[in-house]
């Protein structure tokens, strides 16, 4: 997830995971650059050697771009190279990569074709259902994916225009899931272990992906339902200590704590969570933590 899962957030997670590590997959790599390792893409191709196999996302409509970029992440290390044809935000979509290629997919054709053409690692996709209930075109996708060699698809089971709202569709994941001959990684809602493995039981999908979930709780992996306002708040302790490591400038690192903050504090007063939101500083908040100590 682009602005969550970086390396310093994957090590934090993968800390509490224990012994059940998850898959990670990079925060999504623009290709809208002349150049693809741009700072930003420096930073988020990252990854640490107890993350491999480790999957690095390419975002962007140009075949070429792809190609290139799909080249150097696999030159980087990548033991997969993922396109993301999900992406809902506006900026994205709009210009025809994320999702827009869902309304275009003589393109998304090409793309994948060009990165396939180039790559010795295995090609994934992420997609959507469709842009919207009137085009819904998953099952063309499928068809696409697996006529270019593609080698997973995970599927998000929402169309562009329901972005994150209302719930993802299960039946139709368990649809492709019952008739694609690759592997189809279900997503959408899943929080919790139970969900994940009664998904993977009942709608046939090869595995589950977990977004949003990990940040309300970063212990989902290991399985931890019940969170203690101790163990949330040497969490962020714990966070902040990653965060600075890794460099971050001193608004990122509590924009990040924030970010984690605003969701783990759901399960605690809204007081408290009002109070952690409204840190003036990264030392202010995590006083406010340490108070519930
Ligand atoms: C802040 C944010 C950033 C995201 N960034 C990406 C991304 O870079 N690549 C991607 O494939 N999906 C991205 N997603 C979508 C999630 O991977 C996932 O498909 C979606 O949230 C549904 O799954 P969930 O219900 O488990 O969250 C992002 C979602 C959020 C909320």
């Amino acid at each position: 997830m682009e602005g969550v899962t970086d390396l310093p957030f994957r090590r934090f997670v993968r800390e509490l995971s224990k012994d059940k590590q998850p898959f990670f997959v990079s925060e999504f790599l623009s290709t809208g650059s002349s150049v693809f390792l741009t700072p930003v893409n420096k930073r988020a191709v990252r990854f640490d050697k107890e993350e491999e196999p480790f999957c690095m996302q390419l975002f962007g409509h140009s075949a070429e771009r792809l190609a290139v970029a799909a080249l150097q992440a696999q030159e980087l290390g990548a033991a997969f190279v993922e396109l993301n044809a999900g992406c809902p935000a506006p900026k994205i979509a709009n210009k025809g990569s994320g999702s827009g290629l869902l309304r275009d997919l003589p393109n998304l054709q090409k793309i994948l074709e060009s990165m396939k053409s180039v790559l010795k690692v295995p090609l994934f996709l992420k997609s959507r259902l469709g842009w919207d209930e009137n085009s819904i075109v998953i099952n063309e996708v499928l068809e696409i994916a697996e006529g270019c060699g593609v080698e997973q698809l995970t599927l998000h089971g929402r169309t562009k225009v329901q972005g994150y709202k209302g719930i993802a569709d299960w039946n139709a994941i368990g649809e492709i899931a019952a008739k694609a001959k690759i592997p189809i990684i279900g997503n959408g809602d899943i929080d919790s272990m139970e969900k994940a493995l009664n998904a993977i039981k009942f709608y046939g999908v090869k595995g589950v992906a977990i977004g949003r979930a990990v940040l309300c709780n970063p212990w989902i992996f290991a399985g931890t339902k019940k969170i203690t306002i101790s163990d949330a708040c040497n969490a962020i302790l714990r966070y902040e200590k990653l965060l600075r490591a890794d460099s971050l400038r001193e608004g990122q690192i509590i924009g990040r704590l924030k970010q984690i903050s605003a969701r783990l504090c759901l399960e605690f007063s809204p007081d408290f969570r009002l109070k952690v939101l409204r840190s003036d500083s990264t030392q202010e908040l995590l006083d406010n933590w340490g108070q519930m100590l």
